[in-house]
């Protein structure tokens, strides 16, 4: 049986951490084509720290009081209509997917029956909870540099969230990955396939030494100075992608492809298959219920995590 209360993180304004909480609410109904998901995991994501310091407020505002989250996994508790043939879900089908509502961190939430996909058995809820956003986003900023076996791709912030995955989709393309990290990520990098290349004063010379005939694409997932560099290190702009500096993007006429390129079910199901089957590996950081979000998101923010953080409601 469904509960009757719920609990979801909320915000009543833009600030730090402090401004968050979890309320109690009633449990959502599922309208028409809608799933009811009692969540067992939810990844947290820097772009939802963004929002809610209100850094963000032009593209992304917010309305009060906010919910957040996108990545989520559980098990569907209740059906709206008009959901039958959609994604053929049951009662008590495994499930995961992604909110466009900001509501997955939450004990309940409802979701487009086609935004989610069944979990495959062997995916951890850790896992599940919380690949959406790093994964479609990962899968996007790959397929847009068309990386070709044989050539060598340079990747910033290579052993984070996104970066994890975007080395290892290149490496199952037969690509040589410059992987950029601090040292302490070099020896990850080094098991799954990529030459570490630590960032830091002479970053580019270090670049031009392990690519002497040249990069032919870069993809940048920490900051305009990456864009800079990749233009410098003589990318062409067409097979430079970045996810998070739009502006420096714009003035030299390099792609912007990520999460909003890639969110399909079938973009999900390729990415959590990939992961069920261990061909790509899928690092949990830490863990933290709910209550706990606000010490989650000191860990997120301190901007060197290596594996997802997941709150598990
Ligand atoms: N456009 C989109 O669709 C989209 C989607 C998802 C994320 N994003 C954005 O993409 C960015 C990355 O997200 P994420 O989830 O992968 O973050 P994350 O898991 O928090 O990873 C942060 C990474 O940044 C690295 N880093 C710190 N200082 C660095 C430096 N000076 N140079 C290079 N790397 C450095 C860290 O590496 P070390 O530990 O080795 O220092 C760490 O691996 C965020 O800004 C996020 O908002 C955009």
């Amino acid at each position: 049986m469904t509960a009757s209360k719920a609990r979801a993180v909320r915000f009543d304004r833009y600030g730090g951490r402090e401004v968050l909480y979890v309320a109690d609410i009633d449990v959502p109904s599922p309208g028409a084509g809608e799933v009811l998901v009692e969540v067992r995991a939810a990844g947290i994501n820097p772009g939802e720290a963004a929002i809610r310091s209100g850094a963000l407020h032009e593209q992304f505002p917010a309305t009060f009081p906010a919910g957040q989250g996108s990545d989520l996994a559980g098990v569907v508790v209740g059906i709206g209509s008009e959901v039958s043939g959609v994604g053929d879900f049951s009662i008590g089908d495994e499930v995961l997917g992604f909110s466009f509502a900001r509501s997955s961190h939450a004990t309940h939430t409802v979701v487009p029956a086609d935004q989610l996909i069944h979990k495959p058995a062997r995916l951890s809820w850790e896992a599940a909870g919380s690949l959406y956003v790093v994964g479609v986003t990962a899968y996007a900023a790959v397929r847009a540099v068309a990386p070709q076996p044989g050539e060598t791709v340079a990747v910033s912030a290579a052993a984070g969230g996104v970066g994890s995955l975007v080395v290892q989709l290149l490496a199952l393309r037969k690509v040589r990955v410059l992987g950029i990290a601090s040292a302490s990520n070099a020896a990850w990098l080094r098991a799954h396939g990529v030459i570490p290349v630590e960032y830091g004063d002479g970053l580019a010379q270090r670049l031009r030494e392990a690519a002497p005939d040249g990069i032919d694409a870069f993809i940048d997932l920490f900051g305009p100075d990456y864009v800079g560099l990749a233009v410098d290190l003589g990318v062409t702009p067409e097979r430079i992608n970045t996810i998070i500096s739009f502006q420096k993007a714009a003035e030299v006429g390099a792609k912007t492809e990520g999460s909003a390129e890639a969110s399909t079910p079938a973009v999900l199901k390729e990415v959590a298959d990939l992961v069920a089957s261990g061909e790509v590996d899928f690092d949990v950081a830490a863990t933290y219920p709910l209550d706990r979000v606000t010490d989650a998101f000191a860990e997120l923010e301190q901007r060197h995590t290596h594996g997802k953080i997941v709150l598990l409601p």
